[in-house]
């Protein structure tokens, strides 16, 4: 099949912007309600590309549960914390639309559309038809949509999200957030995620793909198989040739041999390409040559050979993008990750994007690729399966985890009876790599434990795993999550009541170890194959301690934008072969204050000096990292130390007040879709960095869009995304044939959100207050209503006349009805083209108002006395622009933007704001 990215223009709004987002689309076929139809205006919509996650753009709230990231949009912990009242708003649910048009000629093939993860609980139309649901937001989805396209048209997909359950225990977003394809295969095609690829070390491939003739006549194909080369040259071929009757699927196999196959490794992760022809229709799948070995003496070994896994758990979020990462960014964590030594990846706990795993096979890393919903539910089951499917060919993938910490039945029969059903599922699927479970049980065998090959231990318990691999010693061992220590960038003191965490990595939770403490206890012992570290990045959710103070986490070792906590160099001193000497975290103190300062190194011998004064040396074990409790005295800390020969050094001087903000592009956006990371760091006047600053910069930009911005600050509760606010006038009252139209009041507050059914019946003519029904009188100060018929259509005129103090950039109305047509000073701005009473919505046209008096006018042409030409609210109004701003913490931050053309350099400036 072909694959088009399917990302662009989509249509996004929150249902509590949206009235009539209800979909009532299963009573009848492609007859849905609202939203959901084929067509339907929606002109104030918010124009997105995907990935999108909207819920790092609401507000960081203190009274949101800050263990799922602090933002409105779930009530999970409403009513366990007591939080929330009942009045809050819950920013749930979200609706996307997106029409695109199919030639004439498009006819004849088949189409899917494939989308790699929406968070979560969505619901697919295509072109008013129910399409399916899809519950979990970390698998993908695919579906076929052929039958329900038109050719020669316009076609709509719509897609409702309900946000409002979590998953996990951490900040997942929301929204369609990974890519999005359109397939497009032949009416002979391979079906989607069927295609199994097994490669050896020894250069053999076995590889079955399934082919399916969705047609009325029998077909003979001539199936060819190649293997590409990383140099692209031709390493492989096999022919097949295949009769299917009408309507048949088959399973076609071939076996080929690639003489002298370069291994994937961390070190080299040489790929190869699949591909497989059928006529026209094709399909590709990349793979590696490798094998993986549990020992459970001796540990992990690639392709033969002893590695020791150096691993990181990470979440799937990222700064300023929330979980919508483009694919440059799920590369660039990778990177860093490998910077530092880390040689694989723990998707924890849930399925990884596609894109993430395309950056681990071509970067190097190893994944241990986990499912999210333990178990052998017909869901659970679903989520595995899928999971399996989609990420078997992947080089990376060594080790599959059917779950994490099933704290109520991980040690019974229970746990172990789901366990064994679910490890049968996924050798059904793929008998080439090993299964684990992150068990933070310590002791414990029966259960879960002993139903897995591998033994996945989640923290060391004291040390008692030693015990473990005495009494188990033929079950392998690898420690699936280590640490759970707590650091900051720059910080040199530990205070629970203010949220605020020192930079060491010394200070750990109870389950937890110190950075030295996990891996020292792991590196020591051959056969415990290797650890993960919890966590490579900081994430947004779950921070613990400090959950009354912090929205984010401070796990990570990497914080949530990408810069790196010293702890950093103690792996990379560790871990890499390059030499490492680093000071930390910096040298602005209080006169005589004693501060600890770190240092990371391998060299064997390093020198502490502050203002040309030895303070001492000091010999370095390996896996130690010296620390020096040094009072504060103003000027320059040095550190020296000798690596192979080579004199390395650094130092770290006190810093005046910042000056300046550098700004330095750490990321460029070379493709349409990437996203630019630039960092700014602080300078004094003499050019010295700034390193415990905390201004802050206003940004100003051009050639590209600020998407988000970020400091890593775990405590920070400040935008990670501009809020959307507008300046707006609301224009009350319009005079027309029977009198006054008056507009509900109520609706100025935009966060209120008022049902639309009792709006809608209370607008029309006018009408003696005393008539009315008095349950229906409570939002509004006049009230107009009618429930006479017309026999036939009659048009109104509505005008007022209002006075601009400001210049404004478009007029909306909440819902306009019949076939209504807006004009402003005479000229038309335009109409609700389908005019169908049924569609309310609001209506938002685009035309520059200045300064001065205005005429806003609407003429309607309403056939049914029910509803009146508009109800709800009517306003002028205009975008928010004011320039970013983002806070340093400890001298830096970063912002991340979409360049608009990226053939043209973006040019980014931060500059101090006086406060
Ligand atoms: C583990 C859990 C992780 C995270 C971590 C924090 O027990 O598996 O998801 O919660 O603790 O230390």
């Amino acid at each position: 099949m072909k694959r088009r990215l399917f990302n662009e223009n989509w249509e996004f709004t929150l249902a509590s912007a949206l009235d009539a987002y209800s979909s009532d689309g299963i009573t009848k076929c492609a007859d849905p309600f609202g939203a959901a139809e084929r067509f339907y205006e929606y002109s104030n919509w918010e124009r997105v590309t995907l990935p999108h996650d909207w819920a790092v753009a609401l507000p960081k709230d203190p009274n949101a549960d800050t263990v799922l990231g602090a933002r409105n949009k779930t009530a999970f912990h409403r009513y366990m914390t007591e939080k929330h009242s009942e009045s809050d708003r819950v920013d749930a649910v979200g609706f996307y639309r997106k029409s695109f048009p199919l030639a004439k000629e498009d006819e004849g093939k088949r189409y899917f559309l494939e989308f790699e993860g929406v968070f979560r609980d969505a619901t697919f139309y295509v072109n008013g038809v129910f399409m399916d649901r899809h519950l979990s937001g970390y698998t993908g989805f695919t579906m076929e949509i052929t039958d329900m396209l038109f050719f020669g048209e316009t076609n709509t997909v719509a897609v409702r999200v309900n946000a409002g359950e979590p998953e996990g225990w951490w900040y997942e977003g929301a929204g369609i957030y990974r890519n999005v394809y359109l397939l497009v295969g032949e009416e002979t095609y391979f079906v989607p995620h069927e295609t199994v690829v097994k490669a050896d070390v020894d250069g053999t491939v076995s590889v079955s793909a399934l082919l399916r003739n969705d047609s009325a006549t029998a077909v003979t194909k001539a199936v060819h198989f190649t293997i590409e080369a990383p140099d692209e040259t031709v390493a492989a071929t096999a022919d097949r040739t295949v009769t299917l009757a009408p309507y048949e699927d088959k399973t076609v196999t071939a076996s080929l041999t690639v003489a002298s196959p370069l291994p994937w490794h961390v070190d080299h992760p040489h790929l190869y390409t699949l591909h497989i022809t059928a006529d026209a229709e094709e399909t590709a799948e990349r793979f590696g040559f490798r094998t993986f070995r549990f020992d459970p003496e001796q540990g992990f070994f690639l392709n033969g050979e002893p590695l020791k896994l150096r691993g990181a758990c990470v979440h799937q979020d990222f700064g300023g993008v929330g979980v919508a990462l483009s694919d440059n960014l799920n590369r660039y964590k990778i990177a860093r990750l490998k910077e530092m030594g880390v040689n694989a990846y723990r998707s924890s706990h849930h399925a990884p994007s596609p894109a993430l795993l395309r950056a681990c096979d071509e970067l190097g890393m190893l994944v241990m690729d986990e499912t999210r919903m333990f178990g052998t539910s017909p869901e659970a089951t679903r989520q595995l399966t899928s999971l399996i499917k989609r990420d078997r060919n992947h080089a990376c993938v060594f080790l599959w985890s059917i779950g994490n910490e099933e704290f109520t039945i991980q040690n019974t029969p229970f746990g172990q009876r789901l366990a064994e059903k679910a490890c049968r599922i996924v050798r059904a699927l793929d008998d080439t790599r090993t299964i684990t479970y992150g068990g933070n049980n310590g002791l414990h065998y029966d259960g879960i434990n002993a139903a897995v090959p591998v033994r996945g231990v989640n923290y060391l318990h004291g040390g008692k795993i030693d015990q473990y691999h005495e009494e188990h010693p033929d079950q392998p061992i690898v420690g699936t999550e280590e640490s759970s220590y707590l650091c900051s960038r720059g910080g040199t003191v530990n205070d629970v009541g203010s949220g605020r965490i020192d930079a060491t990595g010394n200070v750990t939770m109870d389950w937890g170890s110190t950075l030295k403490g996990w891996v020292k206890y792991v590196e020591m012992r051959p056969w415990y194959a290797g650890g993960f570290m919890w966590t490579g990045f900081d994430y947004r959710g779950e921070p613990s301690p400090f959950e009354l103070t912090n929205p984010s986490g401070s796990f990570g070792t990497i914080d949530l934008c990408g810069i790196e906590k010293p702890p950093f160099y103690y792996y990379k001193a560790w871990w890499t072969d390059a030499p490492v000497l680093k000071l930390a975290p910096h040298w602005n103190h209080r006169d005589g204050e004693t501060v600890t300062i770190s240092t990371y190194t391998n060299c064997d011998r390093i020198t502490l000096s502050l203002n040309g004064k030895v303070i001492g040396t000091k010999t370095v074990e390996r896996f130690d990292a010296p620390v020096w409790e040094i009072p504060f005295e103003a000027g320059t800390l040095t550190v020296e130390g000798v690596k192979d020969g080579q004199l390395l050094r650094d130092s770290l001087t006190t810093a005046g007040r910042t000056r300046e903000i550098a700004v330095t592009c750490i990321l460029p956006a070379e493709a349409a879709e990437d996203i630019a990371v630039f960092e700014l760091s602080a300078v004094d006047a003499h050019g010295i960095p700034a390193l415990a600053a905390c201004d802050l910069a206003t940004l100003a930009i051009e050639n590209g869009t600020v998407v988000g911005v970020g400091n890593g600050d775990p405590a920070s509760f400040d935008y990670e995304v501009q809020p959307k606010e507008e300046t707006a006038l609301f224009l009350r009252t319009f005079a027309y044939e029977h009198g006054i139209y008056s507009v509900p009041p109520k609706q100025e507050n935009a966060r209120v959100q008022t049902t639309w059914r009792t709006a809608t019946h209370k607008v029309g003519f006018l009408q003696p207050k005393e008539d009315l029904n008095p349950i229906l009188e409570d939002d509004y100060r006049y009230v107009i209503r009618s429930n006479k018929a017309f026999d036939a259509p009659q048009e109104f005129h509505f005008e007022t006349h209002f006075h601009a103090s400001t210049d404004y950039e478009y007029v909306e109305f909440e819902r306009l009805h019949g076939k209504a047509t807006v004009m402003l000073d005479g000229a038309v701005l335009g109409s609700n083209a389908l005019g169908n009473t049924a569609n309310v919505r609001p209506f938002r046209f685009y035309t520059p108002i200045s300064v001065g008096e205005h005429t806003l006018s609407v003429t309607a042409e309403l056939s049914d006395g029910t509803f009146g030409a508009m109800s709800g609210y009517c306003k002028i109004g205009k975008a928010k622009r004011v320039p970013w701003q983002v806070r340093l913490h400890y001298g830096k931050a970063r912002v991340f933007v979409k360049p608009c053309d990226p053939s043209k350099a973006v040019t980014l400036s931060a500059t101090v704001t006086e406060e």
